[in-house]
């Protein structure tokens, strides 16, 4: 049996009994990247600017570029009077754009930084690069216009662009079956065997982080389990010392331990067997840790793309989904 023979669509569509609603997913399969289209009209100087994702390169010489416009579209009139128009991809940070450009009607423009290029189209600021266009043809495109534009001037920025998929926002990120075999991490200048595996994978990525942190930790005066107490009864308080112990992975004698650390310093109240909380000098000194935390990730991730940080929280985070009593 071949491999297509097996393989079964989700939904079809045929000429004459198309659903709407399914060709859209079924273009929806295909990733784009986001554009928002600007123009400015050569006598009233009104600009405009769309979210299109239509947007397609046709032509390297001459350099021919296209997307489409939807007859109905409040800004096509300027697009139509306009001698340039410009392409402005956005870049992953520009979510809000995509949705901003996309709603008809509002003020588009207010608090969005540009400047006008070639025939005055906004040029966004921020974006992952720029095709300022001269109007080159129009086509019919049924309920569409697919305009041509001849590329005039171009900027390409050290910015990933923001992808459209499914219906979905997303990001581009290199598919780890396509990264160059690289070998084995090294660990003490000898080749780690097990950098396949998740587990040691996120043990050595604890351990690194864990001391940078534990220097915080210290300035504080507070150990890493004291920490994991604090933060635990922060959101579970009269909790015992077993739950505690369960829920924060410490162990029953790490656990009593910080505990009695804690208590003696007055940071908790109540007993481990009737139920712990944390005293206002508890409250602080953890409100004090995670300002420390912050300030930890900033210089620890600072130089991390923000997007790739908030994936990977949000892989840990669906990791930790059926065990969110812990911390
Ligand atoms: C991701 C995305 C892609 C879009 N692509 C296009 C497109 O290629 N062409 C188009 O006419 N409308 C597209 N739209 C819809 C327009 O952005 C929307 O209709 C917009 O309100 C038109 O602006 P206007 O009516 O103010 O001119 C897209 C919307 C989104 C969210």
């Amino acid at each position: 049996m071949t491999h297509l023979e097996t393989d079964t669509p989700i939904e079809t569509g045929e000429a004459g009994a198309l659903d709407g609603r399914a060709l859209r997913r079924t273009l929806g399969q295909f990733a784009t990247g986001v554009t928002v289209v600007t123009a400015a009209h050569p006598v009233t100087g009104e600009v405009v600017g769309m979210t299109a994702n239509s947007f397609s390169s046709v032509s390297l010489d001459p350099p021919l570029v296209l997307w489409s416009i939807v007859r109905e579209a409040k800004s096509l009139p300027v697009f139509l009077e306009a001698t340039h128009f410009a392409i402005n991809i956005l870049s992953e940070q520009q979510l809000d754009h995509s949705n901003r450009f996309a709603r008809p009607g509002s003020d588009k423009f207010a608090d969005v930084a540009w400047s006008p290029g070639a025939g005055g189209a906004p040029v966004l600021e921020g974006v992952a690069g720029v095709f300022e266009c001269a109007r080159h043809a129009e086509h019919d495109g049924g309920d569409h216009i697919i305009m041509v534009g001849r590329v005039e001037r171009f900027a390409r920025y050290e910015r990933p662009g923001l992808v459209f998929a499914r219906g979905r926002y997303g990001i581009t990120a290199e598919h780890p079956w396509a990264e160059e075999p690289t070998g084995f991490a090294r660990v003490d200048g000898v080749p780690h065997p097990y950098d396949d595996f998740l587990i040691p994978l996120l043990y050595r990525a604890y351990s690194n982080l864990f001391s940078g942190f534990s220097v915080h930790l210290e300035e504080e005066g507070t150990s890493g389990p004291e920490m994991r107490v604090l933060a635990y009864l922060s959101f579970r308080p009269g909790s015992t010392a077993e739950l505690v112990s369960r829920g924060s992975y410490l162990g029953d004698q790490t656990t009593d331990e910080a505990i009695a650390v804690l208590h003696g310093q007055g940071m908790l109240t109540g007993t481990a067997d009737s139920g712990l909380s944390l005293t206002e000098a508890g409250a602080e000194r953890l409100k004090t840790l995670f300002r420390h935390a912050e300030r930890f990730e900033l210089e620890q991730l600072g130089s991390v793309d923000a997007v790739e940080v908030a994936t990977l929280k949000r892989l840990l985070r669906r990791l930790t989904d059926s065990d969110d009593e812990t911390c």
